[in-house]
């Protein structure tokens, strides 16, 4: 008989006060309950906030779960996709938290993809001037980097992630098996981001990112390693005040601007963030030492996943420069841009100038 599979530890995200457990394994929902009252012993009532593809799947579960340790939850449902992160469901979603009678005593459990933990985190910092919440991530990108952080918000029509807080959640639990009902684009986008914690963090990745795609890698594995890459990195600077958090915005300017210029929705988010991806890269082998070798290496990763790395011809340069300089990456005109020295070395520039970010957007074009 095989040995049984151990379960991968939890990693610990080391934030004072505000520390917390992620748990990341398989089969994590059935008990989801007994772990959120050991966290939140004295709070019953709680909303549990998924869309309209998770919930069908999953909620009943999550809800069960909940009701078996005597919690009371509320279910709220919101549109599947990256429209619902916006101001006016966030108004929706705490009206019905409301009507469910939800006070300061409550909390709220977000079950979902990126959209959803952001938008439930969101609404967990406003609700009553904040309440606690637990992330339950079911896409690779939300098990990977935005569930660990508690980074919260929403966008505008024009501008991402241009609304939130800083609200970190008491407990993440990333159950592997929900994945298995994520369709291939889906999964697939989760690994912008991946390939993103390799490059400025730990080029020894990559090679565990090319076994899974060849379907022979260790997913588990991988997804706790990029938990604690996220996790080391918000320890350092939980505020983005010092350099390093700004690290994880590697391909977001530009990713953010053609993510808003499509439509939300249109691109998903690990796809614009490849296409993001592709345009640092190459600016840091014009600016910064990055080889054209490890450029190469970079747009081949992102292609094994069927990311996209050329710019479609209706994005319109004027229109992506306008929406990037609304990107909180913009200060008084400024840009502060993550560029690679190499693969696993990456700095904040100051020396990426408007024309430079023109030049990759016609470099993204070919
Ligand atoms: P998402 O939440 O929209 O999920 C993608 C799609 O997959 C949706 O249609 C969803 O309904 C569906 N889905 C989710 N889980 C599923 C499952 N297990 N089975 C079947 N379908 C499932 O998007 P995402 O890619 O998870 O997250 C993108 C969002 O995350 C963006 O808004 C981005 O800005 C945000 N983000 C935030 C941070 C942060 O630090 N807060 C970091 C990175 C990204
Ligand atoms: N996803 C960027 C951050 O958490 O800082």
């Amino acid at each position: 008989m095989p040995p049984p599979v151990q379960p991968a530890l939890p990693v610990f995200v080391n934030l004072g006060p505000r520390s917390y457990l992620v748990q990341v394994g398989r089969d994590l929902l059935k008990t989801l309950g007994e772990e959120v009252n050991q966290k939140l012993p004295d709070r019953v009532k709680c909303a549990v906030v998924t869309d309209s593809n998770v919930g069908p799947l999953y909620a009943e579960t999550v809800i069960k779960s909940l009701r078996a340790v005597g919690k009371e939850p509320h279910l709220i449902t919101v549109p599947a996709g990256e429209s619902s992160k916006s101001l006016s469901w966030s108004e929706s979603v705490l009206g019905e938290m409301v009507r469910f009678g939800l006070d300061r005593k409550s909390f709220l459990v977000a079950l979902g993809g990126g959209v959803i933990g952001d938008l439930g985190g969101f609404c967990a910092s406003i609700y009553q001037r904040g309440i606690p919440y637990v992330q339950v991530p079911t896409t690779v990108l939300s098990q990977v980097d935005s569930s660990v952080g508690g980074k919260t918000g929403v966008n505008l029509p024009d501008a991402k992630n241009m609304v939130g807080c800083f609200h970190q959640p008491v407990h993440v639990i990333a159950d592997l098996d929900t994945l298995n009902s994520l369709p291939k684009r889906e999964w697939n986008e989760g690994f912008a981001e991946i390939i993103k914690h390799a490059c400025i963090r730990d080029a020894s990745m990559f090679t565990a990112i090319q076994d899974v795609a060849e379907g022979k890698g260790d997913i588990v594995g991988l997804i706790r390693r990029n938990i604690a890459i996220k996790a080391a990195i918000v320890e350092a600077d939980e505020y983005e005040t010092i350099g390093t958090r700004a690290l994880l915005n590697f391909g977001h300017t530009l990713g953010h601007a053609i993510e808003a210029a499509a439509g939300y929705g249109k691109l998903l988010h690990g796809e614009a963030i490849s296409l993001g991806l592709r345009a640092a890269a190459w600016l840091s082998t014009q600016i910064a030492e990055l080889t054209a070798e490890d450029y190469e290496h970079i747009v081949a990763l992102l292609k094994l996943f069927d990311l996209p790395v050329r710019l479609p011809d209706d994005f319109d340069t004027e229109t992506l420069m306008r929406i990037a300089r609304m990107d909180k990456k913009f200060e008084n005109g400024k840009i502060r841009f993550v560029l690679l020295r190499k693969i696993g070395d990456a700095y904040v520039s100051k020396d990426v100038l408007e024309g430079h970010l023109k030049q990759a957007l016609d470099e993204l074009r070919k």
